[in-house]
């Protein structure tokens, strides 16, 4: 039988008065007293209030964001997919969620097990030869790949290589990385069909080229048909190849980064393999490489290793998720995915062609990108995307990828239904119909948000989360 409590007293902190404690009627058992700083103004202190008002406080507020538990949410290049709960029942196992890098190696056997077995899994699927686990999100992997590409030209006596190719179609990581690393960013420009192209490539090989970074799929959501050939042609100039590997969810079982081409790339596991993400964390960005690079990795205990990027383990918690996600879907399920987040992708492109225009009309794998252009009244992408949050959907990626004027990048994932697919056109073909019949609706949108538009460059420059209480009640 689990010991009673035997008393409950709320007393209040730094005065004489009682504070909230609980009080174990086992005297071995701890008291658990929880500290609430009082000041007279209430400013800065803590209210004193009931645990009935703090909870529905808190959930209000929750209430004012939109999360993928309430619907779809269709930030392209973000893949945002249902996490199955499967995961967090595992991933909340004490053995798992309590474990500490720091206990002896026999009580940490299993979790290097599955540390392990993720590894080898991520490589199978991407066809590289080994893993690093370490990086904690999708830029940190392409940074760490960065260090090893300079650091496998620096063995090879080549210090005067300081150039990345990057295309307009990156990811902005990619040229952030590499001038982060020191690296001089050169611009690729995509051809008509959306994809790069062998002949311009070409034009810039020299012996200043370290690399090229190249996102596959590309963020308009393009398979990148030259990869091969552009990789051969890079591989011959001396330079390496990184594939951004972040829209792996597209590609699962379908073709392999490191059979055709790259040097290396980056997961994102918090996108493809569904460790929840949003709000800055947590992420988790492994990467996998060939054994040309191997031992320049973080963890491969040689000489040439870049060092350690991450300290003990790295994000577990992300780990023993994505390996539940591997373990029970297996590769023919994650083929699967693969095949359904495309057609889920191509079923919203069918509907909404011809509703918005459509700068690039390649054939589109997990996400498409459309635009403002053909929109009457001066009505811009951003306000479709405020007067779709009155209609109950989360809006979709705006203004990215940069290449495209007035981006609109929609990726629906394969977690929705049909019902929520058609739910989600409806609502876009009726806003769009709205920017010709009533678009002040749209300019002024959202109406049924707390707040509607924000001054966006000042909120993001100059945030300010601090809450100032002016007067009580
Ligand atoms: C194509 C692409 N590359 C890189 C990244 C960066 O990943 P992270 O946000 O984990 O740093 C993202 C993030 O969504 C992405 O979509």
């Amino acid at each position: 039988m689990p010991t009673p409590l035997e008393r409950v007293i709320f007393h209040r902190a730094h005065s004489d008065k009682e504070y909230l404690r609980v009080v174990a009627a086992d005297p071995t058992l701890d008291a658990i007293t929880l500290d609430f700083a009082e000041r007279s103004d209430g400013v800065g202190g803590m209210e004193q209030v009931g645990e009935v008002e703090v909870v529905r406080h808190y959930t209000r507020l929750s209430l004012l964001n939109w999360d993928i538990d309430r619907g779809l949410y269709p930030l392209g290049s973000c893949t945002m997919k249902h996490n199955p709960r499967l995961h967090e029942r595992v991933a909340a196992d004490p053995a798992y969620s309590q474990a500490h890098p720091s206990w002896p190696a026999a009580y940490l056997a299993q979790h290097c097990g599955i540390m392990n077995e993720l590894a080898a899994d991520l490589a199978t699927l991407s066809g590289f030869d080994k893993v690093c686990l370490q990086p904690a999100a999708g830029a940190h992997g392409e940074l760490t790949a960065v260090f090893m590409i300079r650091a496998w030209h620096l063995s090879r006596g080549d210090a005067t290589r300081d150039v990345f190719l990057i295309p307009d179609s990156a990811h902005g990581t990619n040229p952030a990385s590499a001038a982060m690393s020191g690296f001089r960013c050169v611009q690729v420009k995509s051809g008509p069909e959306g994809t790069l192209r062998v002949e311009d490539i070409r034009e810039l090989l020299n012996e200043r080229l370290a690399a090229i970074m190249i996102t596959n799929p590309n963020t308009l959501g393009i398979y990148e048909t030259q990869f091969s050939d552009i990789a051969d042609a890079v591989h011959k100039a001396g330079g390496l190849v990184y594939m951004d590997g972040a829209n792996f969810n597209a590609a699962m079982g379908v073709f392999q980064p490191g059979r055709i081409g790259a040097d290396v790339m980056h997961f994102n596991l918090h996108k493809t393999f569904t460790t929840p993400h949003g709000g800055g964390g947590p992420g988790s960005g492994p990467i996998g490489f060939n054994a040309t690079l191997a031992p320049f990795a973080p963890d491969s205990g040689k000489a040439e290793s870049i060092g350690r990027v991450k300290s003990w383990f790295g994000q577990w918690g992300m780990y023993i998720r994505a390996w539940v996600y591997i373990r029970t879907l297996g590769s023919i399920g994650l083929h699967e995915v693969s095949e359904e987040a495309v057609l889920n992708a191509n079923y919203i492109r069918r509907r909404l062609e011809g509703v918005l225009s459509m700068p690039v009309k390649s054939a589109t794998l997990h996400e498409s990108v459309f635009n403002d252009r053909d929109l009457p009244n001066k009505i811009t992408t951003l306000d479709v995307a405020k007067r779709l949050i009155d209609y109950g959907f989360h809006p979709p990626t705006v203004y990215f990828p940069i290449h495209v004027h007035g981006a609109l990048m929609i990726e629906p994932t394969e977690t929705e239904s049909l019902d929520e697919l058609d739910r989600f056109c409806d609502a876009m073909r009726a806003v769009v119909a709205e920017a010709a019949t009533d678009p002040e609706r749209l300019k002024s949108a959202p109406h049924t948000t707390c707040v509607s538009r924000v001054d966006e460059v000042l909120a993001a420059r100059s945030l300010d989360l601090r809450w100032v209480a002016t007067e009580r009640g």
